[in-house]
């Protein structure tokens, strides 16, 4: 596609420097090691096909967290939204959650969603908890606005972390945002941040030579076939 880059510079919104987050292994519960990773732009078409399968998934509101994903990778992807980052969970270079947030202001985070493509394991709850060490230790931010759009949502955000109501509608629909302060992330830090760093060699080389994207069927099975709910 052809550009034209003086039209372009004019769409782009500009961005504040934003620091990187520096990767991390997470033991999962079943002995797993997730690579937790901060992703570019050059990787979007492939997470776009991790999220697809999700589209169609009523269950826990898949369909509508996952449609907004795709849409929020797109805009990051084509430079249509401010100080975007994007984080993803690898299990064996497979990619089993991501989690999007941006920099509102300097010192104000806007966290975006978390998608867990696999289940049962928290990824889902430890790729949150990445996206908030984010916004508070690495892009050094006050706080972060954060909305819950499903019930599990809310369990795993609001009460989880006992996030402070306030009155600041969300850029997610407009919805009154919850609040992670600076205090708030180091008192739940010990409970709920985890990982190991630096990446060993040999996991990082797996991760980052291929985002592997699991079969469709695999992924529809994973999230919308849980037993006994
Ligand atoms: C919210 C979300 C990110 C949480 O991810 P997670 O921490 O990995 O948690 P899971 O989705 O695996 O599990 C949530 C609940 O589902 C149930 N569950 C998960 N796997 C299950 C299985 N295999 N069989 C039966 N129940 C299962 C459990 O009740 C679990 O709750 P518990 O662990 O607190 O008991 C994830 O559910 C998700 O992506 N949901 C859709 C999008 C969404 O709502 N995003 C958040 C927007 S605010």
């Amino acid at each position: 596609m052809a550009v034209d880059m003086e039209l372009e510079m004019k769409l782009r919104p500009p961005e504040f420097p934003q620091a990187p987050y520096p990767p991390k292994v997470i033991t999962l519960a079943n002995g797993k090691k997730m690579v937790v990773r901060e992703v570019t732009r050059a990787d979007v078409p492939k997470l776009l096909k991790a999220v697809h399968p999700t589209l169609f998934i009523e269950r826990d509101y898949y369909n509508v967290v996952g449609a907004r994903v795709y849409a929020e990778l797109l805009a990051w992807q084509y430079f249509r939204v401010r100080n975007e980052y994007v984080i993803i969970g690898q299990v064996d270079g497979i990619v089993v959650g991501i989690v999007n947030g941006r920099m509102y202001s300097p010192k104000v985070g806007m966290s975006l969603h978390t998608l867990a493509i696999d289940r049962g394991l928290r990824i889902g709850a430890h790729l949150f908890a990445a996206k908030m060490e984010h916004h508070i230790e690495y892009l050094n931010q006050d706080e972060v606005l954060i909305v819950a759009e499903s019930p599990i949502g809310f369990r795993r955000w609001m009460i989880e972390y006992g996030l402070e109501p306030t009155d600041i509608p969300h850029e997610l629909g407009g919805a009154p945002s919850y609040k992670l302060t600076r205090e708030l992330y180091f008192k739940s830090k010990p409970r709920l941040v985890v990982g190991d760093r630096p990446v060993p060699q040999e996991l990082m080389d797996v991760a980052t030579r291929d985002i592997i994207v699991g079969n469709e069927a695999m992924i529809r099975e994973k999230i919308a076939g849980l037993k006994g709910r």
